[in-house]
């Protein structure tokens, strides 16, 4: 079930300020719900999006031109951006649509690494759960927790989890 638009915009706010030039980098954006949100948020902010399936990846290629999606692996995630030439300290802000509690927990764990390898410190990586309970069971070392909040307009309602790079 994609996330409603509510939603993706509780996720969107949560980037808070932005540079210009810091990239927002978009994990599992699926149909592009949050990325079309973080479009009209942040017009003048590059946007790049890793995205595993190929259907969605042609897709988004399609409806959104403005924004780069890369194939792969969200686990992969400093790899991709080096090859792509996008230097790591233009990094904004990471925004996560990934199931991580559904992966198998060594790719979460791979992929929580690569987020925090790629953010600079004092920058957020903002993911939303519909179990905050099963969430904080997560090793999230190098990121600090902020106040969740819950958006009920979702189905099932979830959390939107903000952390910051420490
Ligand atoms: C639950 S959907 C969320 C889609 C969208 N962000 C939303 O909130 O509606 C998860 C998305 O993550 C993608 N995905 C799953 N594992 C991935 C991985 N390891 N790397 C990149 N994308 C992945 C899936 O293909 C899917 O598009």
């Amino acid at each position: 079930m994609p996330s409603t638009r509510r939603l993706a915009r509780k996720m969107s706010q949560a980037v808070g300020e932005l540079s210009p030039g810091q990239v927002i980098i978009e994990l599992g954006p699926g149909t592009g719900v949050c990325t079309r949100e973080l479009l009209l948020m942040f017009p003048d902010n590059p946007i790049i999006a890793i995205e595993m399936n190929d259907h969605f990846a042609t897709q988004l290629r399609r409806e959104l031109p403005g924004v780069q999606i890369l194939q792969g692996c969200a686990s992969q995630l400093p790899q991709l951006l080096r090859e792509h030439g996008i230097p790591l300290e233009n990094v904004g802000a990471v925004v996560s649509g990934l199931p991580l509690l559904s992966l198998p927990r060594d790719i979460t764990q791979a992929i929580i690494a690569a987020v925090v390898e790629v953010l600079p410190v004092g920058r957020p990586f903002i993911q939303f759960t519909y179990s905050t309970r099963a969430f904080s069971r997560l090793e999230l070392t190098g990121l600090n927790p902020q106040p969740g909040r819950r958006v009920w307009m979702n189905l099932p309602p979830a959390t939107v989890m903000p952390f910051t790079r420490h």
